[in-house]
């Protein structure tokens, strides 16, 4: 090959990793940053979930579940914490007591995971008091 056409597949090479690479760059620099849930607090400064932190992020489901069964079927609604606290079982007057930006919060996770909790087909979200 001539140094023209080696010139010319440098260029053509360039531009093909150049075309490849941007959305990845893009993505990378832009798009992901964004995406990934920047969850936010109660705003009304609770410091302390149900159960921990750690706990809620993998079991809050289970325990949503259980909370209803119980309310359902047994008639109970008050449930002692593994710290020995009592809370009120329930979606609205319970979870969304504390975490009243259901929106930046459960929203904004579940978006992000690409899952749809049908609960609010019934349950109330209360309205968002500091909008
Ligand atoms: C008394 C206020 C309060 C109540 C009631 C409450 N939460 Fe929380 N929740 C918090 C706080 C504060 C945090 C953050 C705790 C931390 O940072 O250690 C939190 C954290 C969480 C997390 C983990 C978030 C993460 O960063 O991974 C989930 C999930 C969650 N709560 C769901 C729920 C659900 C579901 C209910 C009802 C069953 C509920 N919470 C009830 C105050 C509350
Ligand atoms: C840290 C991220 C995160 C936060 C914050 C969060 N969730 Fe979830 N939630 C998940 C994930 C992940 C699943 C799916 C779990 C699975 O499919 O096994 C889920 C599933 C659920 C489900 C079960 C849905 C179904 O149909 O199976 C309910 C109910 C639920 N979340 C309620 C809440 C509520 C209410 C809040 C806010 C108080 C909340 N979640 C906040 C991550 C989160
Ligand atoms: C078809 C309507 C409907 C849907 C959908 C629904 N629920 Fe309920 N839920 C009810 C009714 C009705 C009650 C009984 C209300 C009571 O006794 O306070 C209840 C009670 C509950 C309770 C206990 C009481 C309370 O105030 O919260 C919990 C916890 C609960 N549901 C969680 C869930 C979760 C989590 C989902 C979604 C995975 C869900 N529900 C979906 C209708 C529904």
């Amino acid at each position: 090959m001539n140094k023209r056409g080696e010139m010319l597949t440098g260029l053509v090479i360039a531009v093909f990793l150049v075309l490849v690479l941007s959305p990845i760059l893009y993505n990378f620099a832009v798009g992901n940053a964004r995406s990934v849930p920047d969850l936010k607090p109660p705003p009304g400064g609770e410091k302390q979930c149900v159960e921990s932190k750690e706990w809620m992020r993998g079991n809050h489901m289970q325990l949503l579940f259980d909370w209803r069964e119980t309310v359902v079927r047994e008639g109970n609604r008050t449930y002692r914490a593994s710290d020995g606290k009592e809370y009120n079982m329930s979606l609205t007057s319970e979870c969304l007591s504390c975490h009243t930006n259901k929106d930046e919060f459960c929203d904004q996770c579940h978006d992000y995971l690409k899952v749809k909790p049908y609960c609010w087909d019934c349950h109330i979200v209360p309205p968002k008091e500091n909008a």
